[in-house]
């Protein structure tokens, strides 16, 4: 069975087909560069910017996935899936409009997708030969950390999760971009720390405040410690901060990631999961990618990330996937009409998006 699903809920126009957990065909067109000189994406312009591409897009994913199967057609895939929140409202709404179009030409049954959703499955995509094979070894931990997200997520089935852990400010991608920006190092950041902290060692020479570590709890606050790398840089010369600067990137980069582990760390002991994934933007980092594996050895388990960097960021074939274990369900939208953005969607509240 093959699903057609789209994804513009931030700065990328994505479309994918996807047959199962085969990834047919994937475009993400990115804007990131139109975002950049405002130092963060502004909705309007993304909206038109997916309007502008969404056509294209699709026709686009449609011919490359004929290259592997050249019975593909929009006649003849069998739903169509879409990516109805969290993101951004009137970003969300192009990919939507589009798919409830397609899905009414075409006649086709409409699968609404939680974008949060779709960054967990991204951990379980294979190529179009099948690989790599994993296992859904549930219940597991899901964590997912991006530059709007930073979740601990129970996972105890296909559909069904619980959040243990969340951000109460900045998520941990928000966090690295905060810090690079103060450093000088452009926007998004997260990339840019990685390059720094791995030629100065992954050094913690600065030791920042690790935020929340004693809370009880498994949530995560990050706002304090940009403060602190703010107030730091206050106190130095310009000329030290040059000199340091991978270091002062490292021990940054080291904080935030000493947060996650640790609340990673006591989510898997108190319950017991054998797997974890790892999900969003902030997953390609190899840093953070070894301290949760190593995390997983400690406990006789594993770690999985998502296995081809195009599904660390915002993509469609992770919807198209997600989208397949609710087509095993019949979970159709049954009025299309109702089907609406939803900017703020949880993931516990998702089992109803029909
Ligand atoms: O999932 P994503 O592409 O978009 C959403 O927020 O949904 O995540 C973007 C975030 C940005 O904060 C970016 O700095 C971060 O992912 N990121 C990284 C790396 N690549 C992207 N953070 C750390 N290390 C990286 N290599
Ligand atoms: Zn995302």
């Amino acid at each position: 069975m093959k699903i057609l699903a789209i994804d513009t809920s931030c700065d990328e126009t994505a479309v994918a087909i996807t047959s199962g957990r085969r990834v047919l065909s994937h475009l993400e067109y990115t804007q990131i560069q139109t975002h950049k000189k405002w130092g963060g994406v502004v909705p309007s312009i993304a909206k038109r910017a997916h309007a502008e591409k969404i056509d294209y897009a699709v026709e686009s994913a449609v011919s490359k996935a004929k290259k592997i199967d050249p019975n593909i057609s929009l006649a003849n895939i069998d739903a169509i899936a879409v990516t109805v929140g969290p993101g951004l409202a009137i970003a969300l709404e192009v990919g939507i409009l589009q798919a409830k179009k397609l899905a009414a030409e075409y006649k086709k049954p409409l699968i609404p997708i939680n974008h949060m959703e779709g960054h967990i499955y991204s951990c379980f995509a294979e190529n179009s030969k099948g690989l790599p094979k994993r296992e859904f070894l549930f219940p597991y931990l899901a964590f997912l950390v991006s530059g709007g997200h930073t979740e601990l997520v129970l996972v105890k089935s296909h559909l069904e999760y619980q959040i243990i852990g969340r951000t109460r400010d900045d998520a941990a991608g928000e966090a690295l971009d905060k810090g690079a920006r103060l450093l000088g190092l452009g926007y998004p950041g997260g990339a840019a720390l990685e390059r720094l902290a791995y030629v100065a060692h992954n050094t913690d020479e600065f030791r920042f405040p690790r935020p929340m570590l004693h809370s009880g709890d498994l949530d995560f606050s990050f706002s304090g410690l940009k403060t602190s790398l703010l107030y730091f840089l206050k106190k130095i010369a310009e000329s030290e901060k040059n000199n340091k600067i991978h270091e002062i990137a490292s021990s940054y980069q080291e904080a935030v990631f000493a947060a996650l582990s640790k609340k990673a760390e006591i989510a898997i002991k108190s319950t017991g999961v054998k797997l974890l994934v790892c999900g969003g933007g902030v997953a390609a980092n190899n840093r953070l990618r070894s301290l949760l594996r190593n995390l997983m050895k400690g406990v006789g388990g594993k770690a999985y990330f998502p296995p081809y960097k195009y599904l660390t960021g915002d993509n469609a074939a992770m919807i198209g996937i997600a989208a397949y274990y609710r087509w095993e369900k019949q979970m159709f939208a049954r009025n299309m009409d109702v089907i609406d953005r939803a900017p703020r969607l949880s993931l516990e509240n998702s089992i109803n998006l029909i």
